[in-house]
């Protein structure tokens, strides 16, 4: 099916914590293809793995020194061609991550760049001259905190990197960068990967002249760095969408491939990468509104009608809980409401993406100071930044570093690992994977469930209902968002409907438990 992304779930693999097969303490490809029969057990569609490539490991891979190879520690490209077989066997596809905003200051492109102002790469990534005094060019501030700007003294000029300023952004307004790039996504393609996830989209292309961003007069201290300007000229600037509506006519030649965007931005502003009819954008803009989301019905009602109510005609939704850059959803709502989490995740319409670990409830870990790795945190310290935290290892059962590595692992694992992991909650019928698992069925199983439309039920403190319908299958999803119990006047249309999932366990929707969530049907 060419739009199998519509009703697939998609499943992120951070491949650093996945599953290491060679004992260094870092996953490796040939260890998430020992895992592929798990995730098939769960029951995923797709897979998204985090960047693989040739890599300085500054940013954890999306710092790229070259993007048509795989980094050594992670494996080979005979590892990779592996990999996507064993998948495609299973009926599992895959999805890689394309960081075109920027490269590693390690690749060959940005050494030619560097070595002189007439190097005909010079133009590929942006160089401006110092403003008054030997100033940065413009205010722009990095994303990762600190100027945007990396001074390079044997050219006389600054380069803009929006992340670390070993990750210098590229030029998308020069046609060679453009042309070079989507050569990258056809060398992928033929190879015969089913997707991209593009990093940062949004940042893309920058306003030609550079001018300073509005300073953020609200800003105080104690908020990320970044914020003191409002990002008005570094990122979602129109041309941005010429090129996604490149990406995409090239993932069309390919058929049946599936390009989602990674965006933060507000919902009208995000809606425009859909692109239009007559010039597509992305498949997918990453919907990360329930990361950031107030945990009562009325707000998360709120959420979902308004992001409904602006996807453009044709536009399929997407849902996102958590990923390798945000605090976990087990830590944002608690264990027990995490369960409530998952339901609400898998049933809402909407391909849904979710993050290595969510299915057996890992929460974030705290990481003693010795041991932070994550440059974000190291650069813009003790304001809860850092990622270390939801990017630990797997645990996949309860033999030594819980099955995930020979060797002591790159981050320490959570401290419950020992009950909380795969195989214990695979042989526990009560566990958060076997819910995971259960909903995942269901969404194969219902045709409304995973292409049917979404209608409002209910709303109110701590309970929120909807109905998911396609044609005579109707389907009824009820959770209570709190930790005290809630009636619920079941709509006379779903009487009679059977509990198809309990997220506690429980048999009586008329009356939720705490932190209890059913699908009817
Ligand atoms: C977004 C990625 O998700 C994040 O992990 C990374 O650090 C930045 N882009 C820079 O590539």
């Amino acid at each position: 099916m060419s739009e199998w992304w519509k009703s697939a779930v998609i499943y992120q693999v951070y491949p650093r914590s996945f599953q290491d097969s060679n004992g260094d303490g870092i996953g490796d490809l040939k260890g998430i293809e020992r895992r592929l029969d798990d995730l098939q057990a769960l029951g995923i569609d797709a897979i998204w793995i985090s960047p693989i490539f040739p890599s300085p490991m500054a940013d954890f891979g999306y710092d790229v020194a070259d993007y048509r190879d795989v980094d050594p520690r992670f494996g080979t490209l005979d590892d990779f061609d592996a990999l996507l077989a064993a998948a495609h066997e299973r009926g599992i596809r895959v999805l890689l991550d394309l960081v075109p905003n920027h490269s590693s200051s390690a690749h060959p492109w940005f050494e030619e760049s560097r070595a002189s102002r007439d190097n005909p790469k010079r133009d590929w990534y942006i160089w401006r001259d110092p403003g008054p005094g030997g100033a940065p060019p413009n205010n722009w501030i990095s994303d990762f905190g600190g100027p945007a700007w990396e001074w390079d003294a044997a050219t006389g000029q600054y380069y803009y990197h929006a992340f670390l300023k070993e990750q210098p952004d590229l030029n998308w307004r020069n046609p060679a960068v453009r042309a070079a790039m989507m050569e990258v996504l056809r060398f992928w393609f033929a190879r015969g990967i089913d997707g991209f996830r593009i990093d940062v989209l949004w940042h893309m292309v920058k306003h030609a002249d550079l001018p300073d961003n509005p300073v953020n007069a609200a800003w105080r201290p104690g908020e990320p760095d970044y914020t003191r300007v409002h990002q008005l000229h570094s990122a979602d600037q129109p041309e941005v969408h010429d090129i996604a509506a490149e990406m995409r006519a090239i993932a069309d030649e390919y058929g049946a491939r599936v390009l989602i965007g990674e965006i933060y931005l507000p919902v009208p502003r995000l809606m425009g990468y859909y692109g239009t009819a007559e010039r597509p954008g992305v498949h997918l803009p990453f919907n990360f509104q329930l990361i950031g989301a107030e945990w009562n019905a009325r707000g998360l009602a709120a959420i979902i009608d308004a992001y409904e109510g602006a996807l453009p005609a044709g536009g399929w939704p997407n849902w996102v809980l958590g990923n390798h850059d945000r605090p976990r959803i087990a830590t944002r709502v608690g264990p027990a409401q995490a369960r409530v989490a998952m339901m609400l995740l898998l049933t809402l319409r909407g391909t849904p993406t979710l993050y290595y670990g969510d299915e057996i409830g890992m929460e974030d870990v705290a990481i003693p100071p010795d041991l932070i790795r994550d440059p974000r945190e190291l650069n813009d310290p003790g304001i809860g930044l850092g990622r270390d935290p939801v990017r630990t290892p797997m645990a996949w059962d309860d033999s030594p570093n819980a099955g995930f590595s020979a060797a002591a692992p790159w981050l320490p694992l959570h401290p419950d690992w020992r009950v909380r992991n795969v195989a214990a909650q695979r042989s526990d019928p009560a566990s958060m994977w076997r819910l995971t698992r259960k909903l995942l069925a269901l969404r194969h199983a219902h045709p409304a469930l995973a292409l049917g439309d979404y209608r409002p039920v209910e709303a109110k403190g701590d309970l929120l209902a909807w109905e998911r319908r396609l044609g005579h299958d109707r389907l009824l999803v009820v959770l209570n968002l709190g930790d005290r119990p809630q009636g619920f006047a079941i709509p006379e249309w779903a009487e009679g409907f059977a509990v198809l999932a309990a997220a506690r366990g429980g048999t009586d929707p008329a009356l939720l438990s705490p932190n209890e969530g059913y699908v009817l049907g």
